[in-house]
């Protein structure tokens, strides 16, 4: 093997609005059965109900995709659907999402941010904490998931809550 040669380079990112264009750039991270549903999914988002956000790279390449719903929980902007595309997990890009949902919930003046993290997926828990989430309490959730052979089956856990003021 020859000489290995390390360097660092500055990702340029943005966060945007996602568009429908943004689809087939979404399905090397994002599960078929959430992209189907997505045309649907940015009607409600022009509705104001809902924001999908992307963050891309300086050439325009959607890397991560997530989303901030309104109208579950009053004063509550929820984040959720966070996926970060798998090779380019760890850099920090998901932080930059979450922190440019706090921004969008924020502008509509509610007070809290709120995200959800399962029992089996305690480093996503971590970095909410680290971001400055704190658990303020759990509540059963329940999503479509789809096996390898592409069978839908609604999956059934509870989550732990996490919030964070938009005001400290
Ligand atoms: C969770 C997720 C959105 C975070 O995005 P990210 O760009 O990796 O986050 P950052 O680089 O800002 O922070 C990295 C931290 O994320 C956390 N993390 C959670 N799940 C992770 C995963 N599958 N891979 C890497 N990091 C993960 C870790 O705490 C990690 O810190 P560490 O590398 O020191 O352990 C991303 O890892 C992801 O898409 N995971 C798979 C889907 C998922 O778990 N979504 C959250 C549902 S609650």
């Amino acid at each position: 093997m020859g000489p290995v040669y390390t360097d660092v380079v500055d990702l340029h990112l943005t966060v945007r609005d996602m568009v429908e264009a943004d689809l087939p750039d979404l399905a090397c991270f994002y599960p078929p059965i959430y992209l189907d549903n997505m045309p649907e999914h940015l009607e409600q988002a022009r509705g104001g109900a809902v924001d999908h956000l992307v963050v891309c790279t300086q050439s325009g390449m959607p890397v991560a995709k997530g989303a901030v719903s309104y109208e579950k929980k009053p004063g509550y902007g929820e984040i959720w659907w966070l996926s970060v595309r798998a090779e380019l997990r760890s850099l920090g890009i998901g932080s930059v999402l979450i922190r440019a949902a706090e921004e969008r919930i924020r502008a509509r003046g509610l007070p809290w941010a709120e995200l959800a993290a399962e029992p089996n997926n305690p480093r996503a828990q971590a970095l909410y904490e680290r971001l400055g989430y704190v658990v303020y309490g759990s509540e059963a959730a329940s999503w479509n998931q789809q096996t390898e052979d592409g069978t839908v089956y609604l999956y059934e856990t509870t989550v732990t809550l996490l919030r964070k003021a938009t005001h400290p």
